[in-house]
């Protein structure tokens, strides 16, 4: 990022170096500059503090880069502390205007829609079979000019999330003469998004594109966050690219025909983030009356995406914190895997459920978690999820599909663990021995 900044004194060209950031603390930004001030063309480097209550917002977004230079200035050369204050409000503040910048919910979606619309640009729509049949009909009703727009489908299910997929929508788009100012709405669950996001970013060297998530799954996950790809030779995600959506827009009505298996296993996504990040969250999540209280209003959806942008404003390219967002995922993957070779399958959000306890239960033999604790957590993953015959998996099953998710130093492998509800702590490693008895534990609860 290298935006340059005219003052009285001179033009300082600035680069973001790093955001660094501490979980019970504050977080500070590094910013160099190479200035032209009186022959001094050193680069220096300067940590800015940032308001704790802040840490989770788009720290990364422009405006708030732009009062983070001001301060830079400021310390730099005046050494105003007073004013040092008074930005920290401002960043503070703006940071939480900024929160969830690109996601628009209902109306707010409507006229961001228009917006594009007004704009003319060339509309494609990107649905999958069951998304054109149940989410078009309500968009179209809504927003008119997506009937006018090209509709691309593609059969339901992960399989379309792959290389010939790819190559036939990079084939419609030309055929229809798609060019850099077209523009991409993926309206479907995060196998639409991941695959139409990564559409959008290869094609021309890059089109944009908005997300519509229709399932919990992608509304409060996949659409959010910036990461798009597709399967490749057996493997998840092994193709992709980092790109944010220019906008996401949010509808829960049409969450009305999603099947309810699937919002159980959304839920369990949405109870991770509260993990890890807001106890007040998981208590409102488990107290829900029943499963449809999670997309009757927006509020649990937009609690979730909040926590979800702040976790990935911090690192966006997934490098350091951004781990945070794998708690339950280590072990919910093995199980994935194995139950999708052996018994018949289970969803992603199925899996991650028992993840989260497993490593909740990991977290309770670190002593990060009280017993009071895992057991809050064990009651409500036991109460909303069928049993898994978890116990068929034998070690020589687990420990390869383990080896394939992890790194693996030595005999330990590296898990994001809880350090109490609300909180989560990156790269702590656990032994062989340790996973066994978390296994065990998950498959003798019942
Ligand atoms: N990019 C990311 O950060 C990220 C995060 C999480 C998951 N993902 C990806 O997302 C995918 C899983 O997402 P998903 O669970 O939404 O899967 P999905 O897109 O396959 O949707 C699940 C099913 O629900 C149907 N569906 C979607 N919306 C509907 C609606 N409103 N009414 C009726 N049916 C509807 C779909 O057609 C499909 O059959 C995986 O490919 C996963 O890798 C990506
Ligand atoms: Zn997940």
């Amino acid at each position: 990022m290298s935006p340059c900044l005219s003052s009285r004194f001179a033009v300082i060209p600035m680069r973001f170096e790093r955001m660094t950031y501490c979980l019970e603390g504050s977080c500070s930004i590094q910013l160099s500059y190479g200035t032209l001030i009186g022959r001094d063309d050193k680069i220096r480097t300067c940590d800015l503090f940032v308001p704790n209550e802040a840490r989770y917002q788009a720290a990364l977004h422009p405006v708030f880069l732009e009062f983070a230079k001001v301060q830079f200035i400021l310390i730099s050369f005046f050494r105003i502390q007073f004013f040092l204050l008074l930005l920290q409000g401002f960043m503070y503040i703006s940071s939480l205007v900024m929160l969830a910048s690109n996601v628009f919910i209902n109306e707010k979606a409507d006229e961001q829609m228009f917006q594009w619309q007004a704009m003319q640009h060339q509309i494609f729509v990107l649905c999958d079979t069951n998304t054109k049949r149940y989410c078009l009909p309500h968009l179209t009703r809504r927003l008119g000019n997506v009937s006018d727009a090209h509709i691309l489908c593609v059969p339901e299910g992960e399989s379309s999330k792959d290389i010939s997929s790819l190559v036939q929508l990079w084939q419609h788009l030309i055929q229809q003469q798609a060019d850099r100012d077209s523009l991409l709405l993926n309206v479907g669950g995060g196998m639409i998004c991941d695959l139409g996001g990564f559409v959008a970013c290869t094609f021309k060297r890059g089109i944009d594109f908005v997300n519509i998530p229709t399932s919990l799954t992608a509304q409060v996950d996949a659409a959010i966050g910036g990461k798009t790809a597709i399967n490749f030779q057996g493997i998840k995600n092994q193709i992709g690219s980092f790109k944010q959506a220019s906008a996401v827009l949010i509808y829960n009505e049409l969450l009305q025909t999603l099947p309810e298996r699937h919002i159980y296993a959304a839920y369990a996504e949405m109870m991770k983030h509260a993990l890890i990040a807001d106890a007040s969250y998981w208590k409102q999540l488990i107290t829900i009356q029943s499963i449809d209280s999670l997309i009757l209003t927006t509020s649990f959806i937009e609690k979730s995406i909040q926590i979800k942008q702040g976790i990935v404003a911090l690192d966006f390219y997934d490098k350091a914190q951004r781990k945070i967002l794998n708690f339950g995922h280590s072990i919910a993957h093995a199980i994935e895997s194995f139950f999708l070779g052996e018994n018949g399958k289970v969803l992603h959000g199925e899996a991650v459920a028992w993840g989260l306890l497993a490593e909740a239960y990991l977290s309770r033999l670190k002593g990060y978690l009280s017993q009071n604790e895992l057991e809050e957590i064990q009651i409500q993953i036991l109460k909303t999820y069928q049993p898994l015959s978890i116990h068929n998996m034998t070690e020589h099953e687990w420990m390869p599909l383990l080896y394939m998710d992890k790194k693996r130093q030595g005999n330990s492998f590296n898990f994001t663990l809880l350090k109490g509800i609300g909180n989560a702590i990156i790269n702590q490693s656990c032994c062989i021995d340790e996973i066994r008895k978390a296994l065990d534990y998950i498959s003798h609860l019942y």
